[in-house]
Order: structure tokens, then sequence, then C-alpha cells
């Protein structure tokens, strides 16, 4: 037990050597600020690590990580942390990236109770309700469960564009943009689901318009943009 733990502290020093060797200032530059072009939104599966897969750098990607890549209205975490990468980081791109093999996924496809995890899960059963027609329809069972993946990812996207400072942000900049990916553990590529966001965010916008549009047009004039 000991000795898993420790190989952590060797690894770090390891990994600020090899930093400090590319670049002397590297620390210098990375504790003066984050300019995150991206907020990425993913489940908490050790196997999906976020900046790897993307070959991203420190300082390059906001994330935040749950069980199934859920964004619930209710989740104050995934709210605060939308809301601070749009409205503070400015970030262009939103993705929410599910997984296939998403344990969360499995366990809301199954008839069981799992505690406190009903609650949390019941969001997945949720987008299951959304598309029964098209899931029940599915009669291989691995295709139906990489199918709740990837509406799962598309649900996610869809209350992500639900929310206030998104909408409103976009008015103003036209970014940021919201993108739903799967990552594929068997291939370990990258598939794009190719949401809609545009088309997504008119028909949102008919039931959840929240914008605010005196504070999108004072922001527009500051920005002349009108
Ligand atoms: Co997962």
């Amino acid at each position: 037990m000991k000795k898993s733990y420790e190989v952590i502290f060797e690894n770090n020093k390891k990994w600020v050597e090899s930093k400090l060797a590319e670049n002397p200032d590297f620390f210098k530059i990375l504790s003066a600020s984050q300019t995150p072009e991206y907020l990425y939104i993913g489940c908490s599966d050790s196997r999906v690590s976020a900046e790897e897969m993307m070959g991203l750098k420190p300082g390059e990607v906001f994330v935040t990580r749950n069980v199934a890549n859920l964004v619930n209205t209710l989740d104050m975490s995934a709210t605060a942390v939308i809301q601070y990468a749009v409205e503070h980081l400015k970030v262009k791109h939103i993705i929410v990236c599910g997984h296939y093999g998403c344990g969360g996924v499995k366990a809301a496809m199954t008839a069981q109770d799992l505690g406190l995890m009903n609650p949390w899960l019941r969001n997945i059963r949720d987008v299951y309700r959304l598309h029964q027609t098209e899931l029940d329809a599915i009669t291989d069972e691995h295709k139906r469960y990489d199918r709740l993946v990837e509406l799962n990812v598309q649900e996610q996207c869809i209350n992500v564009i639900k929310m206030a400072v998104v909408q409103e942000q976009y008015l103003v900049d036209e970014y940021p943009i919201v993108h739903g990916w799967v990552f594929d553990l068997r291939t370990g590529k990258i598939i794009d689901l190719e949401i809609d966001f545009e088309n997504i965010l008119k028909d949102i916008q008919k039931i959840y318009n929240l914008t605010n549009s005196e504070w999108v047009m004072s922001r527009k004039k500051n920005k002349n943009l009108l």
C-alpha cells in the first residue's frame, strides 16, 4: 500500500525535472494565469484521461468530471464550473465527452436499487425514457448500451445549452460552441457526434430562453457590435 502511494511523489519529481528541462520557466508561466480554450465535461472513469487523450498540456483545458458525465441543474459543482468557464475564462468550446463501456450508463440500464446512486443515475434513466422507442428497437444489447452512451452525451449537451450563461455569451460573441463526443476505449479514438449546436440552441430557446436581453444589448454595445 505504502509503495503504491509513494510512487506518485517519485513520478511527480521526475515530471517536474522533465518540464524544467524542456523550459526552465515552465512553472513560472503556469502559475501566472490560465486561458484555456476548452471546457471538458467527462466521466470520472479512471481510463478516460482527458488531457492525455486530447494531447493537451496543463493550462489548455478546464475540466470537470463526474459519474457518467452528467450536467444536472441541481449539481452546483458542474453548473458553477460552466458558469465560471464561460463568464470568466471565456472558453470557446464546451465538450461533453462520454465513453463506451461507461459503468454509470450500464448501472442505469440495470433494474437494481443502488442506494445513493439512484437519484444520480435517474438522469440517465430519464434519457432512456426520452429515447425509449429508438433504444427498445435495438435488439443487440451491446449496441443499445453504446447508443445510450451517445444519447446521454447528446442530452447533457442540451442541458449545457439550457444554461443562461451559455445562451447569453453565445448571443454576444458566437461562442462557446457545445460539442458532444464519445471516447472509444476499444480503439482509443474520440468520436465526434456532430451535434447540431445552432439548431439545438434555436429549438431549446423556444422553451428555455433564459437570455436577459438588456444584459446582452449592453454587452454588445460595449463591444461596438451594435
Ligand atoms: Co463512465
